[in-house]
């Protein structure tokens, strides 16, 4: 599978650590020595389709496609102004796609379920050119007087178009039992006969649980890809990893030894933007032109579930 062009698009909105320390008991020191996040842009008058056909647009301009070339979505979200219609269906209409448009919910891992869907179908050979969107608005389903969640989320959008070919692009999708660990709850309506439904609840997190098994999982899934594909952690060009906490990724870093410049970050700017985080941070660096045509790079997420999943692909 090749990447043939990537896109992505941020609310205009900027919100900086010393914003949310006017109205919650936080402080720019604390939450960028824990975290590294100074701000994050954060959906205001925009809606999430806008942002999601931007960054879709902005892919398509790159490979130089118009969205009739494209045979199929794939789109992967948590939350958006729709209960049902998926967001795809949404952007599709928007985009006036004719295609086949399929939402699927990885929690911030999405994007990586989503690029090995893609590859599955493009190995059968049933589309060509199949596109993966990541939007979410995840700044939506947090509870904005908790500080231990609220402070560490942002919103966008990011997509890259892809088509069969380049070398084998290569998978490992990891769960556990982790849905006690970082959830949020839909409520059951008003439904006469729900009996012990929980009521509907923001984004809870147990942080040290996610962070116990988020280095583990991104280290041994990368271990794992190396082994699998025959190279060593030397051959690989970049890490991309989810960018949910910038002690995740320095303690991946440091379990596999690579240098820090193979590591690239945009959580400084972003906070975690769920499953757009990769594919942001993959379009900002193909963008600025440090992504070279034969690149290796493996690109990890984790998120609810709790579900990992990691790849190893040819730029
Ligand atoms: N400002 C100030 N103090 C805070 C804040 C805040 N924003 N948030 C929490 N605190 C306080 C707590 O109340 C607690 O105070 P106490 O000791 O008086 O009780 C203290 O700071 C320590 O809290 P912990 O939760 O133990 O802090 P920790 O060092 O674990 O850091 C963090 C929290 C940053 C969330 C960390 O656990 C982490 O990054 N975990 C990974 C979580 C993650 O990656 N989440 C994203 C997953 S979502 C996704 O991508 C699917």
């Amino acid at each position: 599978m090749k990447i043939l062009a990537t896109g992505s698009a941020l609310p205009k909105l900027t919100v900086t650590n010393h914003e949310l320390a006017t109205f919650l008991d936080t402080s720019d020191e604390w939450i960028t020595t824990r975290t590294g996040i100074r701000e994050r842009r954060i959906l205001s008058d925009e809606s999430l389709h806008d942002l999601a056909v931007e960054a879709v647009n902005n892919a398509l301009e790159q490979a130089r496609l118009s969205i009739d070339e494209i045979d199929y979505i794939i789109c992967s979200n948590v939350h958006n102004a729709y209960l049902t219609p998926g967001l795809g269906c949404v952007m599709r209409e928007l985009l006036r796609a004719s295609c086949p448009t399929l939402d699927i919910n990885g929690a911030c891992a999405g994007f990586i379920y989503g690029l090995e869907l893609a590859n599955a179908h493009l190995h059968m050979g049933r589309y060509k050119t199949i596109l993966v969107v990541s939007a979410e608005a995840t700044t939506r389903m947090a509870d904005w007087t908790d500080r231990s969640t609220c402070v560490l989320f942002g919103d966008a959008a990011a997509a890259v178009i892809v088509q069969a070919g380049g070398k084998e692009a290569i998978f490992r999708m990891s769960g556990a039992d982790g849905v006690e660990f970082l959830n949020a709850y839909n409520g059951a309506g008003n439904s006469p006969y729900a009996k012990n439904a929980p009521e509907a609840r923001a984004i809870y997190m147990n942080g040290q649980e996610v962070y116990k098994y988020a280095v583990s999982t991104a280290t041994s899934d990368i271990l794992a890809l190396c082994q699998e594909k025959e190279i060593s952690l030397g051959g690989v060009d970049w890490f991309l990893l989810h960018q949910a906490n910038q002690r995740i990724v320095e303690g991946v870093k440091m379990r596999i030894k690579q240098p820090e410049e193979k590591f690239p970050m945009n959580i400084q700017q972003h906070g975690n933007t769920s499953s757009a985080s990769v594919p942001l941070l993959l379009d900002q660096m193909n963008r600025a032109g440090k992504l070279k045509r034969g690149d290796a790079m493996i690109m990890s997420a984790f998120g609810a579930g709790l579900t990992a999943g990691s790849c190893l692909i040819q730029w």
